[in-house]
């Protein structure tokens, strides 16, 4: 088996259930980044599939691409490239990930949030998480935007938590509270500032559930999804907003809407990456200025 990418101290890049980065490695890591740059981010932002165009707006930007990180996990999935740009966004000082990583790429959960703790150690307090979901919801179009409310964490319901492992209580503590996981200010800001945009057609705000992929939903999983009370489906986002959580990081999470599952048999449409990617395009410069401006109006 083809081992994707070396993580902590483990020679072999551990692929099982609990981190092989310690604190210190973590610490290691945000410290060689800080050195390549000389902003000092606040807010992070992770990039979903197709939507790495925010990247392009961020100011007097250091690029660094994943594979110049050592001991950093890199991306495998066309449409996400891989690295992390450092900048001014709305004159808040920024670093985005352009390529997240996902669990169905073959990484444990805790490689696919370890950038979460390395931004955290850098001294990001909030974080973004955009992401393409399919809709659960029947009354969810294409093209919708959904703002993150809440999650099912399905993975982790079923054992595959980001957080199983030893516990080390300087990334947080060993049973963290996820009611409050994507903040209620920041959520109504974006909702003021969709309306404002005009986006109040396609603006949403619902319950997003991660499956591991890479399969899309059959049509009896999406009939069971909608029975869970989900709204939006990806693969993506949960682990790195538990991480987050954990490590007391402000979290704001937007789903774009590229897809809909199908819930009958006779109108069964298969959804394609490619088309996955096209809605992101579509949506890009919408989701660019929604975030931008959410970055100027939000407290520090
Ligand atoms: N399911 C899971 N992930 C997705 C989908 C979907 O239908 N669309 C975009 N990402």
């Amino acid at each position: 088996m083809s081992v994707p990418a070396v993580g902590g101290t483990d020679p072999e890049g551990s692929q099982g259930l609990t981190s092989s980065y310690t604190y210190e490695d973590i610490e290691r890591i945000a410290q060689a980044l800080l050195a390549r740059t000389k902003h000092r981010p606040v807010l992070g932002i992770i990039c979903g599939s197709g939507l790495g165009g925010l990247a392009d707006i961020v100011e007097d930007s250091d690029t660094i691409p994943y594979s110049e990180i050592k001991d950093f996990p890199v991306s495998t999935v066309p449409g996400h490239m891989g690295y992390l740009v450092f900048g001014m966004l709305s004159g808040k000082s920024v670093v985005l990930m352009r390529g997240r990583f996902h669990y169905y790429e073959g990484y444990p959960m805790w490689k696919v949030a370890m950038p979460v703790r390395v931004m955290k150690q850098m001294g990001v307090k909030t974080l973004f998480v955009t992401n393409a979901a399919g809709g659960v919801n029947p009354n969810y179009k294409a093209g919708d935007m959904m703002i993150i409310k809440d999650h099912i964490d399905l993975p982790g319901l079923t054992g595959e938590c980001v957080l199983i492992g030893k516990n080390d209580e300087r990334f947080g503590p060993r049973f963290p509270a996820t009611v409050d996981i994507y903040d209620s200010k920041l959520r109504a800001l974006a909702a003021e500032i969709g309306k404002e945009l005009g986006y109040g057609d396609y603006m949403r705000e619902g319950t997003y559930i991660m499956i591991g992929g890479p399969t899309f939903e059959t049509v009896a999983e999406s009939r069971l999804l909608r029975l869970f009370g989900a709204d939006a489906v990806g693969m993506s986002t949960v682990p790195e907003a538990v991480v987050a959580k954990h490590g007391g990081i402000r979290t704001f999470g937007i789903s774009l809407i590229t897809d809909m599952c199908s819930f009958e048999y006779e109108e069964t449409q298969a959804t394609t990456h490619e088309e996955v990617l096209a809605m992101g395009e579509m949506r890009a410069k919408d989701m660019q200025k929604l975030v931008s401006l959410m970055v100027e109006r939000m407290e520090l």
